[in-house]
């Protein structure tokens, strides 16, 4: 798939170092599935979908930065889009977020939503100030927040919010966000994993299944295409939370 060029038609900031991006383009995607986007002449990355024609982005190295740099009428490429996206199933969900991660669980909420189903929230932020999309989970239904520092909601990583949640009451449970934190709550409430729907990143190159940078081990589940959303059921039996592997696909730690 070729890239096509579209024009960024506002920017909105939403906390320190996240802001949205409204695309002139509504590319028909699903919740949890992304967008390679490519700012020219400094790389290609993928992004998730904040909302039909929304990427809500954190600057965190030079593709992000220079992202950043853009403001409306600029033109960037894009190509999706693309992998496979969440499944809405049941009457009541669970959408557990953290930090950027809370992006594509807002659009996913939304459509519930529309389809008449229950949706509560559990986000986690480091900080009030990090904190993003709350108006949009609040008019959803039930939000819990927490923050690492106590500054709002419960003090404590998103896990410290489970203790207000009854999982059993949930139909199927969605979840993204900084990978240990991830697996922080996957590993805790592994009795739930088979209804958990998990967006997870690994390192994207080409996007299309082809040069195997994004593979899963031990079964080399191409994330990229067969993912970015997992169950966790599978998670658990992987790499996830133990290590991931990077642009030369040497194994490191699993942060971001
Ligand atoms: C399916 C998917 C959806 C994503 N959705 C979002 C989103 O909605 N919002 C958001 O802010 N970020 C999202 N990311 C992460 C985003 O792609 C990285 O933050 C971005 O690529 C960083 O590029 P950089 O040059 O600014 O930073 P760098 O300094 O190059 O890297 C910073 C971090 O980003 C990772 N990264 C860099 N390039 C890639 C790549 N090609 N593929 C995967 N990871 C990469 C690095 O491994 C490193 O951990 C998503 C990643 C994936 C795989
Ligand atoms: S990024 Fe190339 S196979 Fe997934």
């Amino acid at each position: 798939m070729r890239p096509i060029n579209c024009i960024i038609q506002e920017v909105r900031s939403l906390a320190p170092q996240i802001r949205t991006f409204q695309l002139e383009r509504d590319l028909d995607p699903g919740p949890g599935q992304y967008v390679m986007v490519w700012i020219r002449g400094v790389d290609e990355v993928p992004m998730s979908f904040s909302g039909p024609d929304t990427i809500t982005v954190q600057s965190v190295g030079e593709a992000t930065k220079a992202l950043f740099k853009l403001g409306a009428g600029s033109s960037i490429g894009l190509r999706g889009p693309l992998g496979n996206g969440f499944v809405l199933r049941g009457k009541r969900i669970l959408l557990i977020g953290g930090g950027v991660g809370t992006a594509p669980l807002a659009f996913l909420g939304e459509q519930a939503s529309k389809r008449g189903m229950e949706v509560t929230s559990l986000l986690g932020f480091r900080s009030r100030e990090d904190i993003i999309f709350q108006s949009r989970f609040e008019a959803l239904g039930d939000t819990i927040i927490t923050t690492d520092d106590g500054s709002a909601g419960i003090m404590g990583r998103a896990a410290a919010g489970l203790k207000e949640l009854n999982l059993f009451e949930y139909d199927q449970i969605y979840i993204c966000g900084p990978e240990v934190m991830m697996w922080d709550i996957i590993s805790r409430t592994r009795e739930h994993s088979s209804k958990t729907q998990a967006c997870i990143n690994r390192y994207f190159k080409c996007a299309e299944g082809i040069c195997g940078s994004c593979c899963l081990d031990p079964d080399g589940t191409r994330v990229c295409v067969e993912g970015p959303v997992i169950m966790a059921d599978r998670l658990l039996e992987s790499e996830f939370g133990r290590y991931r592997r990077g642009p030369d696909g040497s194994k490191g730690p699993c942060r971001g």
